[in-house]
């Protein structure tokens, strides 16, 4: 019989400890052994949770358990989370985490300490959808191209509903925190840094990059209106937080950012609170996965897969998939100015002669070139300019918004959406 102690019986626990009793038969039957929850660990014990576990306040009554095989690690956060697993380690004891934000900033650190003891973390990238499994066992024969995906329920909810219904932000954020898709702190949610921590985890595991937050472009949803969504339907694109990982000879770009992306992708399709996520690989070619990306049982579901491979098989794979680095051919972080894509600008002008040509030598003097234009009245006396341009490099065009920004006719700052 294997035993697993739950720091943190909240949604995801609570559904963690459900699963195990819900689905004994197929879980034990796959797992080659019975395996029971023996208690929890929680903030507030007088709270009804509706399970029969022993439960406590003090994380040490499960990490100092002699009879607890498996800590499965639900209580969020980061540096107090890291004391745990690292505790937890150890003890000798195996993990099993959720927690995104905890690997973004201390994944390395974590798999060196673990070494042959199971960490596993299915469920800190998109939720129920198996993701961490498919890049570093079934596509590990590959290299990886690219990672294109909608990593964020609650902002794909978002932008779903303000495309489809005109539901504004304000209204819209408040609901998706209503049903539980978004964090504690939900400006982690439209600010792409949730998105971030997943794709920072899905990165070392296809590339082997140990980046942080802070290395990285990272955008949200906030600056997106009904204007711009206004021009991406006009042009036969949806918006979406997308996260992005791509290799481009020896380095790899990570950003997350509101993208316009044509409607025709496959990502472009994927709606509501579920997530998507494209892989290519170099031999297989694109793989798409899909599936809900948030909520308790699809969440406790990846959690309880992981526990069933450590009650059956110990350890096997390494932990972020590299069992050494690749020889003299080290991947290395791309510059943010570096980056290249088609970008969408919206720039709010007063609407008089002369200021076209004032805008499109800043576009000249920067070296970009403009793809599509189309002028829009905006309040009084103002215009909007909707402009798309070629392939541009990020350094030119931050500093044409600068230049942009300065000009005594532009109202503020123009705003800017990668197209992917
Ligand atoms: N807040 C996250 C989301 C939950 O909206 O996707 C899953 O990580």
């Amino acid at each position: 019989m294997v035993k697993v102690g739950i720091i943190g019986v909240g949604t995801v626990g609570t559904s963690v400890a459900q699963i195990l009793k819900d689905n004994a038969d197929v879980i034990s039957a796959r797992a080659g052994t019975e395996i029971v929850v023996k208690s929890g660990v929680v903030k507030n014990l007088s709270k009804e949770r509706g399970l029969d576990i022993a439960l406590s306040t003090n994380v040490d009554d499960i990490l100092d358990d002699p009879e607890i095989d498996i800590v499965v690690e639900l209580m969020g956060g980061v540096e107090e989370a890291f004391e745990v697993v690292k505790k937890a380690l150890k003890n000798g004891k195996a993990v099993v985490t959720a927690n995104k934000a905890l690997l973004a900033y201390h994944r390395y650190e974590l798999a060196e300490l673990a070494q042959d003891i199971a960490f596993e973390y299915e469920a800190s990238v998109a939720g129920g959808i198996p993701i961490i499994n498919a890049l570093r066992d079934g596509l590990s024969a590959n290299h990886i191209e690219s990672i294109v995906g909608i990593m964020n329920g609650t902002c794909n909810y978002m932008m779903t509903k303000m495309t489809n219904e005109g539901v504004s932000y304000d209204a819209i954020l408040k609901e998706a925190q209503e049903l539980g898709y978004a964090e504690a702190d939900p400006s982690f949610d439209v600010g792409g840094f949730d998105a971030a921590h997943k794709l920072l985890i899905l990165a070392s595991i296809a590339y082997g990059i140990d980046a942080k937050p802070e290395d990285i472009l990272i955008e949200g949803i906030e600056n997106v209106t009904k204007d711009d969504i206004a021009f991406a339907k006009e042009f036969g694109y949806a918006i979406k937080l997308l996260g992005i990982a791509k290799k481009d000879a020896n380095e790899v770009e990570l950003r997350v950012h509101a993208s316009l992306i044509s409607q025709k992708e496959m990502i472009a399709k994927i709606d509501g609170v579920m997530n998507g996520i494209s892989v290519v690989g170099d031999k297989v070619g694109e793989t798409l996965y899909y599936g809900p990306g948030a909520g308790g049982d699809a969440t406790a579901s990846a959690v309880v897969a992981n526990i069933i491979d450590i009650a059956r098989s110990g350890k096997s794979t390494p932990m972020l998939g590299f069992d050494r680095p690749m020889e003299g051919k080290k991947l290395t972080l791309k510059a943010v100015e570096n980056i290249t894509s088609k970008y969408y600008l919206r720039i709010n002008v007063s609407d008089r002669a002369g200021v076209l040509a004032k805008i499109t030598k800043i576009f000249e003097d920067n070296n970009i070139s403009v793809e599509t234009m189309l002028q829009r009245p905006a309040l009084t006396g103002s215009a909007n300019l909707l402009i798309s341009t070629h392939i541009a490099v990020e350094k030119d065009i931050q500093n044409m918004i600068k230049e942009i920004e300065a000009l005594e006719f532009v109202n503020f700052k123009p705003v800017m959406i990668r197209i992917v």
